[in-house]
């Protein structure tokens, strides 16, 4: 929780998410990102959907995601009907000083990467704990096929100093994605100087699905002190 009460940081994400949805307007589509801040953004557009007519449709990132759109009735599309999202608002892990991102906490990195590119613009709800200087404190999440995810290890573990150790939904019980996948949490520390020279170099590895490195993806950072909300904008923003 570093320096924040559980309740400060509650707040902090509740301020982000919601001031997150001032970049949605009717006829929009919006990619619905995953976890705890992100969440808020989610309950704010259901809200607005029965209370305002905001009219959109969107694209969840995860199974969880869905279950609370469908809950809060945001019209849902699938991707055989979708070529394209006008914007995606989703959490983080951290985010640099470039905007680039470490996400995948709550596993759903694979989905929120294919749903940010899609994107025509990407907005990340964040609370202070997730602003650093250097990526890595996070451990980075790492999806990988089930097959082999042995020696898949062994490679990543061969580009990574510290432990790299496959996440588990309870002791000796593996987590699997959405996608029936393992995730492997590899404990870099905080020395992702060149975030997107270690992207490429760990998706050379076959059985490495998705990189929890989202580089130069986010636009606009809606970041929440116990001051108040402000929008960290890289240059060139497309929002
Ligand atoms: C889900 O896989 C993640 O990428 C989340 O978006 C990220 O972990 C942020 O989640 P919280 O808002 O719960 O911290």
């Amino acid at each position: 929780m570093g320096e924040y009460s559980a309740a400060q940081k509650e707040a902090m994400k509740k301020e982000a998410g919601i001031a997150a949805c001032d970049f949605v307007k009717s006829g929009m589509k919006v990619g619905l990102g995953t976890g705890s801040t992100v969440k808020y953004t989610i309950l704010e557009l259901g809200r607005r959907i029965r209370e305002e007519h905001l009219d959109i449709e969107g694209i969840p990132t995860s199974d969880a995601t869905e279950l609370i759109s469908i809950e809060q009735r945001i019209p849902l599309l699938n991707w055989e009907e979708c070529t394209g999202l006008d914007i995606v608002i989703d959490g983080a892990d951290e985010f640099d000083p470039n905007l680039n991102l470490i996400k995948g906490g709550g596993g759903a990195l694979l989905r929120e990467k294919i749903v940010a590119e899609s994107s025509g613009g990407m907005v990340v709800v964040a609370d202070a704990s997730k602003q650093v200087d250097i990526l890595g404190t996070f451990p980075l999440p790492i999806e990988v096929n089930p097959y082999g995810w042995e020696q898949t290890r062994r490679r990543i573990q061969q580009q990574c100093e510290g432990d790299v150790i496959v996440r588990e939904k309870v002791q000796g019980d593996p987590f699997f994605t959405d996608n029936g996948n393992l995730i492997l949490d590899a404990h870099f520390g905080p020395n992702i100087d060149a975030p997107l020279d270690l992207e490429s170099a760990l998706k050379e590895i076959a059985g490495v699905v998705e990189v929890g490195l989202f580089n130069e993806m986010a636009d606009i950072v809606v970041l929440a002190d116990p001051d108040g909300c402000q929008m960290i904008r890289k240059d060139q923003a497309r929002i």
